[in-house]
């Protein structure tokens, strides 16, 4: 039998998996046993040039789509919050299968949205949601399902990390780097999403749903981006040895669970610290797996496609509504108590602009004992212009709270001048 597709936006993922689907099809048939027929496409103007898309396929409106009984599978591929969740309830009440690219969507409103699916004996595909071509929706629901998931730690935004990455080669400026991100179709359709670590929390908050069984909105979560980091800091890094990364993590401990997305120093050597350009990676720990990793393109058109298509292949062969009428991970999610990060213990890079004077290193690093934080480095660089001089402080495993605490007082000194920056060090294995 024919399973009949149709898609909701034709961007650059919308227009990836149209043209697969279009010129692809034997190769698919091939591969899955299933023979997928693109039927619709919505989108806002049907007048737009769409290269290899028959002009026939194009509408405007979704009721084309509901009262076509020759559409199986609806796939959303709009993003944002509306109308994407309007069309999903729309989708799901015509008795279509679903399936969606769309984290923030999920973030926001997965679990009812999942619910809603289950009730309607119809399922949510969501792989591409993640780490576009990478299945960790899937290593997540079926591979380690037998695991209790300790600690999941990612780099999951196509975008930071390829303007990390130039960064920390000293290629390009962020601004350089951020239109390369938008010509290349890694960022959202508003790059502030990717660049301040919203895209990121969204999908961390699917991940750990997944990881953890539980249900946390994406606002919850700890969130601190790429966007106020300077080159100075990434320079100082590379010096030192790290390499300046966006990390998603969340972490089990016995007194709650730990959800934050900031950016990370990681020693050169450390495998994620070799994760470059729009590729993404995720550290898994479970209790019988140990250590698995998985590691693919997270952004683009094509890669991402790749993983809309293998959803629609569940789809359609049904694998994903049995998987939607058993798994308590997407239906049956508990609340969870969100550990602050203020009491998660790390080691953490500071720099202060402070004067060129004796005794101004005595009052900074006396601020940071009295707050109990040890130091494990401290590099100043000689003046070049001026009174000011950069101090580099890197310290021993502390409290985050005792590093807000610690910063707080020394950007009130009057021996320092504008405000503390500050990175934390994530040690292999600490
Ligand atoms: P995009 O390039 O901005 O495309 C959005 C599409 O939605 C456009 O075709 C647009 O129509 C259509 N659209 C917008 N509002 C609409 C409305 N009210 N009614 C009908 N159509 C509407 O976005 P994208 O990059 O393809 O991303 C799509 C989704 O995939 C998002 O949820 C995103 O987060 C997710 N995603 C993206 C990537 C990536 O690498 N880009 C990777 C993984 C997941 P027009 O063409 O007529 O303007
Ligand atoms: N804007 C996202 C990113 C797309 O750069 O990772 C993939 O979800």
């Amino acid at each position: 039998m024919k399973t009949g597709v149709a898609l909701l936006g034709c961007g650059t993922v919308g227009a990836a998996v149209a043209q697969m689907l279009l010129n692809e099809k034997e190769h698919l048939l091939r591969r899955t046993g299933q023979s997928l027929e693109l039927r619709r496409v919505l989108v806002r103007d049907i007048h737009k040039r769409r290269d290899g898309i028959p002009k026939s396929l194009l509408t405007a409106a979704p009721a084309d789509i509901w009262r076509d009984e020759s559409i199986h599978v609806v796939v959303e591929l709009i993003g944002g919050l509306e109308p994407a969740q309007s069309l999903i309830f729309e989708a799901l009440a015509a008795g279509k299968r679903v399936v969606t690219a769309n984290k923030h969507l999920l973030a926001t409103h997965g679990t009812k949205i999942f619910q809603a699916a289950a009730r309607a004996g119809s399922c949510v595909g969501f792989e591409a949601s993640c780490g576009g071509a990478i299945p960790i929706v899937m290593a997540l629901t079926r591979g380690l399902i037998a695991n209790d998931i300790d600690r999941l730690i990612g780099i999951v935004n196509g975008t930071c990390n390829y303007i990390l990455t130039q960064m920390n080669a000293g290629n390009q400026t962020y601004v350089q780097a951020l239109a390369g991100a938008q010509a290349a179709g890694f960022a959202e359709a508003d790059p502030a999403m990717d660049v301040s670590g919203m895209d990121s929390a969204h999908k961390l908050a699917v991940l750990a749903a997944l990881a953890f069984g539980i249900d946390v909105p994406a606002e919850k979560i700890d969130v601190t981006g790429i966007d106020s980091l300077q080159d100075t800091d990434l320079r100082y890094g590379r010096e030192l040895g790290y390499a300046c990364k966006l990390l998603a993590i969340a972490e089990k401990f016995q007194n709650g669970i730990s959800l934050r997305v900031h950016p990370a120093f990681l020693p050169v050597r450390h495998l994620l610290a070799n994760v470059n350009g729009s590729f993404n990676a995720i550290d898994v720990y479970g209790h019988a797996s140990g250590q698995t990793i998985y590691y693919g393109r997270g952004a683009g058109g094509r890669p991402t496609a790749g993983a809309v298509i293998a959803d629609i292949v569940d789809a359609a062969t049904g694998t994903a509504e049995l998987l939607f009428r058993h798994s308590p991970l997407l239906t049956r999610r508990r609340k969870a108590t969100l550990l602050p990060t203020r009491k998660i213990l790390c080691r953490q890079y500071l720099r202060m602009n402070a004067l060129d004077r004796p005794g101004v290193m005595h009052r900074i690093t006396g601020v940071l004992g009295r707050n109990g934080i040890s130091l494990a480095a401290v590099a100043q660089h000689e003046s070049r212009a001026g009174d000011y001089v950069p101090l580099v402080v890197m310290t021993h495993a502390a409290r985050d709270g005792a590093v807000d605490r610690a910063v707080a007082q020394i950007d009130r000194l009057a021996c320092v001048r504008g405000r503390t920056a500050r990175i934390r060090v994530m040690d292999p294995g600490a």
